[in-house]
């Protein structure tokens, strides 16, 4: 195991990680996410701070390899790869080989023979991390791969809501939209219940997987009551790029019976926080007026995504 040394602490930090990759949030056992945070903690000092950058991975080069459209994901790993001060590459799917026919396979290990270190990926097919984590030999980082996962959104949405609310322990967390499609809802799902949270889905039933309540997830159809149960709630998206047919007659009766708008949170009569892991389509699934709220905590999420960033690359990079 390498030792590297925090320059913003006093002590050493050594990874304790059960892992060698993030792959996914159910991989993670409890201990590997309380880790994950408590690090977070540190490194979101750091780029709070005039200087933002330590020098803990300059011996790392990472390659950022997206092969899906990505804005915060990948300005996020970026950031936080240069805040660490690792060497960067990034490849993305309309420039590489891939395109050409070669493999994936072949595309990483041409890159991990240029002595890269570590490879975050981006991918439209599920499963795209773990297939690379058993065929190459290199660290792989899952940027979200198809409907399966995207663990360090997962794991910055519970992070920004502890911060808000604490110990996510026996508090009610509600996900509405388009579940069916989604990666953020199922390592959302994973994260907050093994943080211990109770989790449930709200969206058209067409849109709610059938699978899902043996994940021990409730299911409500109707918006008001799910958000009178909830402490918090993540807003997504409705994901067309991933949808081949129609799931609900018109966008106009979806955001009748799902979008959330003010009179909405004025009924339910508590403070509730409001999530949305971006990009978001104001009108829809969510009003300006309520996106751009105190309660609404989208722009902490994308900032605390840097930290969540930099603590995982920081503590894999211990393993390499
Ligand atoms: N939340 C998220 O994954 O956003 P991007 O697709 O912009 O990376």
């Amino acid at each position: 195991m390498t030792m590297r040394i925090l320059y913003i602490w006093k002590e050493i930090i050594m990874s304790n990680l059960s892992v060698n990759h993030l792959l996914g949030i159910k991989y993670l056992s409890l201990k590997d996410i309380e880790q994950i945070f408590e690090t977070t903690d540190h490194f979101k000092e750091v780029i709070n701070r005039k200087i933002k950058k330590v020098p803990s991975l300059r011996d790392l080069t990472i390659a950022n390899l997206f092969f899906e459209n990505s804005t915060r994901t990948k300005i996020s790993f970026e950031l936080a790869q240069k805040r660490l001060s690792a060497d960067v590459v990034n490849l993305s799917s309309s420039a590489s080989s891939v395109s050409k026919g070669e493999t994936l396979i072949d595309t990483v290990n041409n890159i991990l023979s240029m002595k890269v270190d570590m490879i975050v990926l981006r991918h439209p097919s599920p499963g795209a991390s773990v297939f690379l984590s058993k065929n190459v030999n290199s660290c792989i980082i899952n940027a979200g791969d198809g409907t399966h996962e995207h663990p360090t959104q997962a794991l910055l949405d519970a992070y920004s809501l502890n911060q808000k609310i604490g110990s996510l322990k026996n508090k009610n967390i509600l996900i509405v939209g388009d579940i069916l499609h989604s990666r953020v809802a199922m390592s959302n799902i994973y994260a907050y219940q093994m943080l211990g949270a109770n989790v449930k889905v709200c969206g058209p039933k067409s849109l709610i997987p059938k699978y899902i309540e043996s994940f021990d997830v409730s299911i409500e159809t109707n918006l008001t009551k799910a958000l009178k149960w909830c402490d918090g709630v993540n807003m997504l998206r409705i994901q067309n790029e991933r949808m081949s047919e129609s799931y609900f007659p018109t966008v106009r009766e979806y955001v009748q019976q799902f979008g959330l708008n003010k009179k909405i949170l004025d009924s339910i009569e508590k403070e509730i926080i409001i999530m949305h892991p971006g990009p978001i389509n104001r009108g829809v699934e969510i009003t300006s007026e309520v996106a751009d709220s105190e309660q609404a905590i989208i722009l902490d999420q994308v900032e605390n995504g840097v930290a969540i960033r930099m603590a995982i690359m920081y503590l894999l990079a211990s393993k390499i």
